[in-house]
């Protein structure tokens, strides 16, 4: 197995303890923890060069500046983009909302289809739902196959002039599982289709150059990749974003300003209304930094190993359901899984009480809950920080969890 375990000491929270037990971090998936480097930077950036951006003559001014498009430019490279096409938001979240109505709102119309997967999180649902509502338009899914993957199966029967967009996850924060990527993005171009990846789960885990996959829009999470939170990106193909409307209107956003009218500036400034949030950037590029001094190819190795470890070890448990795939090279580090009938809340607080932290609830993905059958799922989530000692501790936790409800 890659060993990651020497940056351990890069993040200084790995080392508290938590009920008198060590910390065992399995919650990456909901946000992840911070390195020293990326804590610095921002630090640094308060200490000794805040100022606002993009006007103002003064040093500071300049040095903010450079500063955070410096970070623009990190995180672009980091996904093989170019700084001009990849524009700051506050996440993911945000960005898929800039998608739906910036792009979305003027283009759709009554008998258009959005096509999502019912595996999707509830920020690459909700926004299209809201769509769908002021357009007229009719947001469809594709189901899952036996091993919680995206059923490919039906797309045939599925896709048709009708679809104007096809938007996923490139990874599931459920199941883990890996989203079809070019069988997805090859059939929203057979019907010229808009492709939009939730690259959430993605980014922080696996390898990702814009220039291999066929997308119109990427988006994805400066806190889920070591970075703090508040920011994320979204990258989109230049004719997209150019022909994409604002969604918020304010300063820095603008070019000329009239009484009754206004032009935008180029892109991506024409989608960063006010004041951007420039610490995080800063710390954003810190921690692509890191993740790249690392190489996301040997991160995922990692992952995929720990994984396989963490799928066996929980299949030795008995009465355990693991809702994702049972192949790691099908899936990434988040894995769900329900212990008997057991809550997910009962056991997140057992594993609690030996420094374990667990998500346990519908982990914003409702419509996948209902489709599973469950109300809720423990997950644990692994990053480049974890060690197999961890996923011990977890198995441990679990039979403890067993005994405490009278299972033998
Ligand atoms: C797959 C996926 N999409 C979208 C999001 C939303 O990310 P954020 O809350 O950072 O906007 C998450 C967060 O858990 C996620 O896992």
């Amino acid at each position: 197995m890659t060993d990651l375990r020497s940056l351990r000491s890069d993040f200084p929270i790995l080392s508290r303890s938590i009920n008198g037990h060590p910390l065992v971090y399995l919650d990456s998936a909901a946000t992840t923890q911070k390195p020293v480097a990326v804590l610095d930077a921002m630090e640094a950036y308060y200490r000794t060069s805040n100022a606002n951006v993009h006007r103002g003559a003064h040093t500071l001014a300049a040095e903010a500046t450079e500063l955070y498009e410096g970070a623009r430019s990190k995180v672009a490279r980091f996904i093989g983009a170019d700084p001009a096409q990849t524009v700051f938001t506050r996440g993911t979240t945000t960005a898929i909302n800039h998608i739906a109505y910036g792009w979305g709102l003027d283009r759709l119309k009554q008998g258009d289809r959005i096509l999502v997967t019912i595996a999707e999180h509830h920020a690459n649902i909700v926004p299209w739902q809201i769509i769908a509502r002021h357009t007229g338009a009719e947001l469809v899914y594709l189901e899952l196959t036996d091993d919680y993957t995206v059923d490919i199966g039906e797309l045939e029967s599925v896709i048709d002039d009708r679809i104007k967009i096809v938007s996923f996850s490139g990874m599931s924060n459920v199941t883990g599982a890996l989203g079809p990527i070019d069988v997805l993005s090859q059939a929203a171009r057979s019907v010229d289709a808009l492709v939009v990846l939730d690259a959430a789960q993605l980014v922080p885990h696996q390898p990702v150059d814009v220039n291999q996959i066929d997308v119109d829009f990427l988006a994805f999470s400066s806190h889920k990749m070591l970075g703090p939170t508040g920011i994320g990106a979204m990258w989109g193909k230049p004719e997209r974003l150019e022909e994409m409307e604002p969604t918020e209107g304010g300063g820095e956003m603008i070019n000329i300003v009239e009484r009754h009218t206004s032009t935008w500036a180029p892109v991506p400034h024409k989608f960063e209304a006010g004041t951007p949030p420039i610490a995080e950037a800063v710390g954003f590029g810190a921690a692509v930094d890191y993740l790249d001094a690392i190489g996301m190819d040997v991160i995922a190795a990692h992952e995929r190993d720990l994984t396989t470890y963490a799928l066996e070890k929980l299949s030795e448990i008995p009465d355990l359901r693991v809702y994702g795939p049972k192949d790691a090279t099908k899936r990434g580090g988040a894995v769900s899984f329900e212990l008997a009938d057991i809550h997910a809340h009962d056991i997140a607080t057992i594993l609690d009480q030996d420094g374990i932290a667990v998500r346990a609830g519908h982990h914003c993905a409702r419509p996948l809950m209902k489709y599973l059958g469950v109300p809720a799922t423990a997950r644990a989530s692994f990053y480049l920080y974890n060690v197999p000692e961890e996923v011990d501790a977890l198995a441990e936790g679990l039979l403890k969890a067993r005994q405490i409800f009278g299972l033998s």
